[in-house]
């Protein structure tokens, strides 16, 4: 389908190859934009012997003609972004980015908060990646925040900052007793001299998108984390403190699109979860620490082993829902090859009775067990199955693997357009329809 504005978003529980997948479409965009979350992502994108692991930069500044937006709804750790950006300034060429003036900065305060509330949740902590996320966001509703454009002006962000700096340090020490030892004018200077070489990119990105929107240029919205994880629509409290279906693709760029877009849900063959909350397809045998190393499933952004459970059809079905995916690209299906049957978890069950919407109470959620349909397993591609695929297209793909696609598009009833089997740019394969 032709669509001048595509979402990629993530269908289970982050990481699920959507820095692969965006990148991959990037191709034929002129624009690509995140619009929430923060450096607690890590999106992985690989061109031929080059890996490049992005937690704030789009993933289309690997695509040189490609402008790349960080939107409002994206929170900005400064100091990650400079760094992040230093690697491509380094390879002489600017990148094409923009940060929204109206994105929310991630102060060090907040990232000394997160440690603090972790420790404070206990078993309802989600296990958080301790980058400031829940904090500034918090903030953000408290209407205290900095953002992005306050860098730029010493005035105002002082005024803003004093407010904000107390409101947290006398929490982070009376509330929690932890230390804080950064001044109120030392972050002023580090964070003003971050705003002196950040001030080329820090732009009305709303505006800008809006022109581009009207002339005819193609945006794709990538998606940060994953449905499971949403604030809203996820398995609270083991979300993250974002918006992460299509939907908030608006919201977090400000751009309003009331024309129909392309909604690319990114779903890997099986499930991997960084962090805690129940996780009811999980393997706990040496079938899931088999997956875990050939899929490599170590996290991108803290490097913690990822948990790792079976595809699960009731966490797709609602992605489909919640995002109104119009395809899914599924990636991984060579991390599933070798084994002699895959499960595929379709429903719950409960007290003898079938669960097929995930519920919103975690009591109930704790008492689930999973139901599996038990499919053939395939074998490994061979060089010249890769180059059969080429030739051929999606016939040559091995019979079961196909089975095991045609078997979630009937149960999620939604169609699987791209098809990816390694981390390499070329290692995809869009399905004509
Ligand atoms: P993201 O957060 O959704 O962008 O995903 P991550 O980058 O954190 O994790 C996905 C990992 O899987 C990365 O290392 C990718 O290079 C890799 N990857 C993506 N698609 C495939 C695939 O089809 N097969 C294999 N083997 N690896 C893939
Ligand atoms: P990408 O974009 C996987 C998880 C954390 C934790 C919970 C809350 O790479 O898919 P936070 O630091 O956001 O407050 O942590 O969310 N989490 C992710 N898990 N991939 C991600 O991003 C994640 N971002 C946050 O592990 O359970
Ligand atoms: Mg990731």
């Amino acid at each position: 389908m032709k669509s001048q504005t595509m979402v990629v978003v993530g269908a289970q529980w982050g990481d699920e190859g959507k820095g692969k997948i965006t990148d991959v479409l990037a191709s034929s965009v002129d624009y690509v934009v995140r619009f929430h979350g923060g450096n607690n992502a890590g999106h992985t994108v690989q061109v031929g012997e080059r890996t490049y692991k992005l937690h704030l930069l789009p993933s289309g500044i690997v695509s040189r003609h490609v402008t790349s937006i960080i939107g409002n709804g994206v929170v900005i750790d400064p100091r990650v972004l400079l760094e992040e950006l230093e690697h491509f300034i380094e390879e002489n060429w600017t990148p094409k980015l923009l940060i929204s003036e109206r994105a929310h900065v991630i102060m060090p305060y907040h990232i000394a908060m997160d440690e603090a509330l972790s420790g404070h949740q206990g078993n309802l902590a989600a296990g958080s990646t301790k980058r400031g996320i829940a904090p500034v966001y918090a903030d953000k509703m408290y209407r205290h925040g900095i953002r992005m454009g306050d860098l730029l002006d010493a005035d105002m962000f002082r005024e803003k900052l004093e407010k904000a700096y107390h409101f947290n340090v006398s929490m982070l020490k009376e509330q929690f007793h932890h230390s804080f030892d950064m001044s109120l004018e030392k972050i002023l200077d580090v964070y003003l001299e971050y705003g002196k070489r950040l001030e080329t990119y820090i732009y009305d990105t709303e505006h800008e998108l809006s022109l581009a929107h009207r002339y005819g240029q193609r945006i794709l919205f990538e998606g940060a984390q994953g449905m499971s994880l949403d604030t809203d629509h996820g398995m609270y409290p083991y979300t993250t403190s974002s918006n992460n279906l299509a939907g908030y693709a608006e919201v977090g760029s400000g751009l309003g699109i009331n024309a129909t877009k392309r909604i690319v849900g990114v779903v890997k063959a099986y499930v991997s979860r960084v962090g805690e909350s129940p996780f009811l397809s999980e393997l706990l045998d040496s079938t899931g620490d088999f997956i875990r190393e050939k899929g490599r499933e170590y996290g991108t952004t803290t490097g913690r082993p990822r948990r790792i459970g079976w595809l699960d059809l009731v966490q797709v079905r609602q992605a489909v829902r919640t995002s109104g995916l119009t395809e899914i690209a599924m990636t991984k299906l060579d991390i599933l090859a070798g084994l002699d049957e895959v499960k595929i978890c379709v429903a719950y069950k409960l007290d003898g009775k079938f669960v097929t919407e995930m519920p919103a109470n975690l009591h109930v959620i704790r008492k689930l067990e999973p139901v599996y349909t038990v499919l053939t397993g395939w074998n490994e591609l061979t060089e010249e199955d890769k180059k059969q695929i080429v030739l051929n297209g999606y016939e040559a793909f091995p019979t079961e693997m196909k089975s095991f696609i045609t078997f979630v598009e009937s149960q999620v009833q939604c169609p699987v357009s791209i098809v990816s089997f390694g981390p390499e740019r070329t290692e995809t394969f869009i399905r004509e329809r």
